[in-house]
């Protein structure tokens, strides 16, 4: 049985920053927290607090003096202002990228213009990213959206990093139907997009799919879906050991793709595993 591994399956550029910037943080073994899951892998999260990484929601569950990590898809402006005030060493992993579409909207709001963000209203990157604005801001999913929105001379408009550009373009389509003056930033980062062409051209190739990633995580739960569509063998998997081997009947190839939170180790794991199914068949 031949096992293909997606060139990028796993951790994308921010999530293995701020994973880096958190274990870093634990070695150093202060009182450390993070304001909610650092990522959407519960393995990881798991191995954090056995080195005594605490998640908490709030700031004020959080002793004065001790580290907060910041999580990779930031956190409202807000809140940072009160890991300030109550004196907390923080470790800022928010991911550049995002950081990015923060400044923007700041920038913009600054300078008088109506923000319109583009994106999932209830995804904590979105809120923290909202937070920035000094003005009026909105968060719309769609070109219908925008026609529902008050009059505005400026509009400045920013997407969640995950977006898809088709989705983006749509949304300055209808701003600029609307007339006025329209900013954009285009704050989309293509590692989901790079994630999701690839995994479908595997999916295409394989007998059998395995999705690796917490079953929390948007983006994993999007890789299973695409590879559904085209291959109903596809498994969604947290750890090696939820593999059946009787998957494998009948498959030469299977492909292993994982999301932008699944760490390698995750990975190695299950791969070995699925080599090891296989030699025991032939055994
Ligand atoms: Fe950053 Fe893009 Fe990952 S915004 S956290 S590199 S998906």
């Amino acid at each position: 049985m031949e096992v293909i591994l997606a060139k990028h399956a796993g951790f994308c550029f921010g999530v293995k920053r701020a994973t880096h910037l958190a274990f870093d943080a634990a070695d150093r073994r202060g009182d450390t927290y993070t304001l909610g899951p650092i990522i959407h892998s519960p393995q990881v999260v798991q191995r954090l607090e056995e080195m005594g990484v605490k998640s908490v929601e709030n700031v004020s569950d959080i002793d004065n003096g001790s580290t907060v990590i910041i999580r990779s898809h930031g956190v409202a402006a807000e809140e940072l202002e009160a890991a300030v005030r109550a004196n907390l060493e923080i470790v800022d992993a928010t991911c550049p990228f995002v950081k990015k579409a923060q400044e923007h909207v700041a920038t913009l709001s600054s300078e008088g213009y109506d923000v319109v963000v583009v994106g999932d209203a209830v995804h904590p990157e979105v809120q923290g990213i909202v937070s920035y604005a000094t003005g009026r801001v909105y968060v719309v999913s769609s070109g219908k959206d925008v026609e529902r929105l008050p009059r505005m001379a400026k509009m400045g408009v920013v997407a969640q990093t995950t977006q898809s550009f088709e989705h983006l373009n749509e949304v300055v389509a209808a701003c600029l139907a609307r007339g006025g003056e329209t900013r954009v930033y285009n704050t989309i980062c293509d590692a989901t997009a790079v994630r999701q062409e690839e995994t479908k051209k595997l999916a295409g190739e394989v007998d059998c799919m395995i999705v690796i990633g917490g079953f929390n995580s948007a983006n994993t739960r999007r890789l299973t879906q695409i590879c559904r569509e085209l291959l109903p063998r596809t498994h969604h998997i947290e750890t090696a050991g939820q593999i059946d081997p009787a998957w494998f009947e009948g498959v030469q190839r299977v492909g292993v793709t994982a999301g932008a939170s699944t760490p390698k180790w995750l990975i190695d794991e299950v791969t070995e595993r699925i080599s090891a199914i296989d030699r025991d068949k032939i055994g």
